[in-house]
């Protein structure tokens, strides 16, 4: 097969990216572009435009996840697909190409792949998925839906007290979240997932290396703790008598960051998120809830490290500790890995085997033993979840190049991956 028929534009890429990063940008400040927020829904629809001049049937599911697909020209159209995309929203305060370039380049493939003239005999998918970020409640929403992973009751959920929920925020784009349902589809429908993504660390710059092959994403735990006190006159209530929620959260801050830091180097937590209520210069803080997220690629660090932040919690009166997403930490499929490293070494592309410290949809995806596959790409400096978030796009164009090779030699291999 003369793969290099399949020509990705450099160009049409880069131009789709930074169309798209206007869309919830704010001067100095990077994007706001959160799921469901004004600047997403904006940002959805343009997609949903070149999508459908890329020539795909574009539909939204009852999870608000868009599904764009291209069947086979000859043969049946009710095989299973190959899968490749990521998300379109963004942390607030986010960058221009974490989730953007994988969906962006999902797409540049299969027009590079239409365009090669090579025959694709399976039907190829284009995903976007709803809230990746976790901007409601909890992460990875859209492909949880998809395979029937949402709790009772969390889209009813909210981690900010004003901020509306996703059921909320679904009601508002005409769904009903009482039928997320309809949005789950049988794992037996993909043949294989793949998600082309921004390393959002600084290894494959330091090593001046243009692709990274995915290997394994940590285990990702998040968790609301939530520490309860009495508010009451900031002039007029003596020191002595307080029962400051804010005080005791600062406590729990410290002592937690201390926990993880002397666990070692195998663990990362952050509490990243505080409200304070009523959140008033002259009130004594009566509630506090804070955010935090865990990740580790090793087990029994984690599950220490959990025990030791749970009796830390558990330490202080009125507070308590819940989780609000647990997702076991994932291998990359052997097969498709080396189909990835085929497409490398065709085009003599150096390449690294990594871990992910990062969550990713691609997640979802191998527990139901769906082969699963990550591509990355270095990010300038490391630095993402930031304003400076930064790539070449030449390094964009090899990715999405690796990335529409594979897909094409998944749909080629003769044995389902
Ligand atoms: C997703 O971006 C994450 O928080 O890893
Ligand atoms: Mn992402
Ligand atoms: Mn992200």
């Amino acid at each position: 097969m003369d793969y290099s028929l399949i020509q990705i534009k450099e160009e049409r890429l880069r131009k789709d990216l930074l169309d798209l990063a206007r869309f919830g940008e704010e001067a100095g400040r990077g994007l706001k572009r959160t799921a469901l927020s004004e600047a997403d829904l904006a940002a959805r629809q343009w997609f949903k435009e070149r999508m459908k001049e890329a020539g795909l049937k574009v539909y939204e599911d009852a999870a608000a996840n868009i599904i764009g697909r291209l069947d086979p020209k000859s043969g049946p159209a009710d095989q299973p697909c190959i899968a490749t995309g990521s998300h379109i929203d963004t942390v607030f305060q986010g960058g221009r190409f974490d989730g953007a370039l994988g969906i962006c380049a999902g797409l540049e493939a299969l027009r590079a792949m239409q365009e090669s003239g090579l025959p694709i005999p399976c039907p190829l998918e284009l995903l976007v998925f709803t809230d990746e970020e976790g901007s409601h409640f909890a992460g990875t929403f859209g492909s949880r839906a998809m395979f029937g992973q949402i709790k009772e009751g969390e889209t009813e959920k909210s981690r900010g007290t004003g901020r509306p929920t996703l059921a909320q925020d679904l009601r508002r784009m005409g769904k009903e979240p009482k039928q997320i349902g309809q949005a789950v589809r049988s794992p037996s429908e993909f043949r294989a997932f793949l998600e082309l993504h921004i390393e959002q660390g600084p290894v494959l710059e330091t090593m001046g290396v243009p692709i990274g092959i995915v290997d394994g994403i940590v285990d990702l735990h998040r968790y609301l703790i939530q520490v309860t006190g009495q508010a009451g006159h900031a002039g007029t209530t003596p020191m002595l008598v307080r029962d400051d929620a804010l005080v005791k959260a600062a406590g729990i801050i410290t002592r937690v960051n201390e926990a993880i830091k002397s666990a070692g180097p195998d663990i990362v937590g952050t509490i990243g998120e505080i409200r304070v209520n009523p959140g008033a210069i002259n009130i004594i803080p009566g509630e506090v809830e804070m955010a935090l997220d865990l990740r580790s690629l090793k087990k029994e660090t984690l599950a220490s490290v959990k025990e030791a932040i749970g009796e830390i919690v558990n330490s202080v009166s009125k507070a308590r500790i819940e989780p609000i997403l647990v997702k076991e930490g994932v291998k990359m499929d052997p097969q498709i890995r080396e189909l990835i490293k085929s497409s490398c070494r065709q085009q003599g592309i150096p390449f690294h085997l990594m871990g992910s410290g990062a969550g990713h949809d691609a997640m979802t995806f191998p527990p139901l033993n769906i082969p699963t596959g990550m591509i990355f790409i270095p990010c300038k400096e490391g630095k993402s979840h930031c304003p400076d978030e930064d790539i070449s796009f030449q390094d964009a164009a090899i990715g999405t190049q690796v990335l529409a090779e594979t897909i094409m030699r998944i749909a080629l291999a003769n044995q389902p991956v």
